[in-house]
């Protein structure tokens, strides 16, 4: 069987990586794959138990060996990362085309609602995340081979994520 390039969404959280990665599986004929749901369902306890239980550096070091599982074992699929694998994982490229969903913090605060980001161990105090974000943007671009605006309608950064793998594959 031949099976398609993966291709991996990376970006910061609530930037879209779930939602658009869904659309764009069912658009491209791929399945979808949450690197956190990976984790999760490996270690049997949600993220932020991981972060309480064992800290911040161990969830790193089981992001890098789900990156190496998806690089080794996965073909045909959509990967969403979760907002810190690139700071980790050098050759994200390995898994399959690299794809920054870039939008800017100030719509993230507007998206990720007070009570959602109790949800997530890094976003307790905005000004700490912000510095996050902005640390992180320069590696999310260095990271990536292509990148979407991704502070529109989900379905027109799909066809634009589309268009542009091809125009890569015809360059
Ligand atoms: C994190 C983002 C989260 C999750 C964890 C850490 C980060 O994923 O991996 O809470 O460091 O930015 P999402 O980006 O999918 O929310």
């Amino acid at each position: 069987m031949r099976c398609a390039e993966n291709i991996v969404l990376i970006g910061f959280m609530g930037a879209g990586k779930s939602t658009v990665g869904r659309r764009l599986a069912q658009r491209s004929g791929r399945y979808f794959l949450d690197a956190d749901a990976l984790i999760e369902s490996a270690q049997g306890k949600a993220i932020p138990s991981i972060f309480d239980e064992k800290g911040e550096a161990y969830f790193r070091q089981l992001e890098q060996q789900s990156a190496r599982w998806l690089a080794e074992c996965v073909r045909g699929s959509i990967v969403s990362t979760g907002g810190g694998m690139p700071m980790v994982v050098e050759k994200l490229r390995d898994i399959g085309t690299v794809v920054y969903l870039k939008i800017s913090f100030e719509k993230i605060l507007q998206r990720i609602r007070p009570e959602e980001r109790k949800k997530r161990p890094l976003f307790n105090d905005t000004a700490k995340t912000r510095m996050l974000f902005e640390a992180r943007e320069r590696i999310y671009e260095k990271r990536a081979q292509i990148t979407v605006d991704a502070d529109r309608d989900p379905d027109a950064i799909v066809e634009e994520i589309l268009s542009k793998i091809e125009e890569k594959q015809n360059a």
